[in-house]
């Protein structure tokens, strides 16, 4: 599963989105004409902006002064909705992404479903065993296609009931006899490239060439994804062998870059916003490495360890932001995985998963404290953020200053202009 990994340092990926130029549609909406699987496409088209005022905002952030000079992003970043807009089609696609864990695909028929930005996708498992991902829309009349997770032997539209194999071909088109110049062949479902590292399912949202080749598991993935942080996560544990415990969901008011910048101010939050979780980490030997896209947070563990010796986070705790919405905490014999996915200008849901050492899969009480101590501490982080949320909303409030402890955030910040410049 785990691949060899090449030293080669990729180049950021430039988005799939090429914006072109200004200009009015036909409802006299000023937008963006970009280009996207082939396509031209009007960007926001319901709304009125002009590039200009995008590209103003996206300037508000200086990435070339230095954190100690520099302000944060202007709250429109996380307030906008054209703002927002704009950041899914720049931000969201081009790259690898993550979007499941390895074990929902684990067997023959196999398959799971979600959402990035407006990409519907579904992956899944064919009865040889070769992964495959699609665009989850139907190709009759767009109705998406399967929902959920599970097994399935193939995909059968709740509407009208076209049938397509788990390799995307459709195979039944019903009531179609009489219509003429069509082929099930060339009415198969769109393809998504995907790929497998460790623990992790992946998507790229590209237009895709041909049916195959869509599985990519080499090294380059791992190194495209995870730039030269690749050797010090697998050092970290993130790819060692565990055993998939549960997920849990929290949706939360606030855009999902306060989520994000809450996870990477280097620890300067714990000690006013989780006195519980603090007493387990040593804040003194707090120590962070930035890598081209990914940030790594690390942290000894400290004293707290419970009088029937109970101690979720081990001696070493380890925090990796891939950009731009995965953190993967490697802690003790746990591992959890946070998928931030933005649900609009001020709604993110984050995707908890949690893998143990397999070691402890049956221990059911030391599973239910840890997850119980878990919640706790996102509870914690839930009221922050959505406090944030509303406080960028405030005329108070435009632009704030980092500390040093806060370079991975200064770091997501320069990432995300680097993304949406124009
Ligand atoms: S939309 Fe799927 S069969 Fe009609
Ligand atoms: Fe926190």
């Amino acid at each position: 599963m785990v691949t060899t990994l090449r030293a080669s340092v990729p180049e950021f990926p430039s988005p799939s989105l090429k914006t072109t130029r200004g200009y009015f549609n036909s409802h006299g909406d000023f937008g963006v004409s970009v280009s996207q699987f082939g396509r031209r496409r009007f960007l926001i088209p319901s709304r009125v902006f002009a590039v200009s005022d995008i590209n103003k905002l996206v300037t508000e952030f200086d990435p070339k002064i230095p954190l100690e000079r520099a302000s944060t992003p202007p709250s429109s970043w996380y307030t906008d909705p054209q703002f927002y807009s704009f950041e899914l089609d720049r931000v969201f696609y081009g790259g690898w992404q993550a979007v499941g864990y390895s074990d929902q695909i684990k067997e023959s028929r196999d398959f799971f479903t979600g959402r990035l930005g407006d990409v519907e996708y579904v992956v899944c498992r064919d009865d040889n065993g070769k992964i495959h991902a699609f665009h989850n829309v139907c190709s009759h009349h767009a109705s998406i296609l399967a929902s959920g997770n599970g097994k399935k032997s193939c995909f059968v539209c709740p509407y009208h009931g076209w049938t397509y194999s788990l390799s995307g071909s459709l195979v039944k088109a019903t009531r179609m006899t009489g219509i003429e110049n069509f082929a099930l062949n060339e009415m198969g479902l769109k393809p998504l490239k995907v790929a497998v590292w460790g623990h992790f399912v992946l998507l790229k949202v590209t237009q895709a060439t041909s049916r195959d080749g869509e599985v990519e598991t080499d090294g380059l993935v791992a190194s495209e994804w995870l730039g030269t942080s690749v050797g010090r996560l697998s050092q970290g544990g993130v790819d060692s062998p565990l055993s998939y415990i549960c997920r849990r969901e929290y949706t939360i008011d606030c855009n999902w870059k306060v989520f994000c910048d809450n996870y990477l101010d280097g620890g300067y939050h714990v000690p006013y916003a989780h006195k519980g979780l603090m007493s387990g980490l040593d804040l003194e030997t707090y120590s962070t490495t930035i890598f081209e896209k990914v940030s790594i947070q690390e942290c000894g563990g400290g004293s707290k360890v419970g009088e029937d010796g109970f101690d979720r986070l081990g001696s070493q705790a380890l925090y990796a932001f891939v950009y731009p919405n995965f953190m993967i905490n490697r802690y003790g014999p746990w591992m959890d995985t946070n998928l931030v996915r933005p649900l609009g200008p001020r709604k993110c849901k984050v995707v908890f998963d949690y893998f143990l050492d397999p070691s402890l899969k049956d221990d059911e009480a030391f599973i239910k404290r840890s997850l119980e101590e878990s919640d706790r501490v996102q509870m914690e982080d839930v009221v922050l953020c959505e406090s944030v949320q509303r406080g960028l909303e405030s005329q108070a409030y435009d632009k704030g200053r980092y500390a040093l402890v806060e370079k991975p955030m200064h770091h997501f910040h320069c990432l995300l202009h680097h993304n949406l410049k124009l």
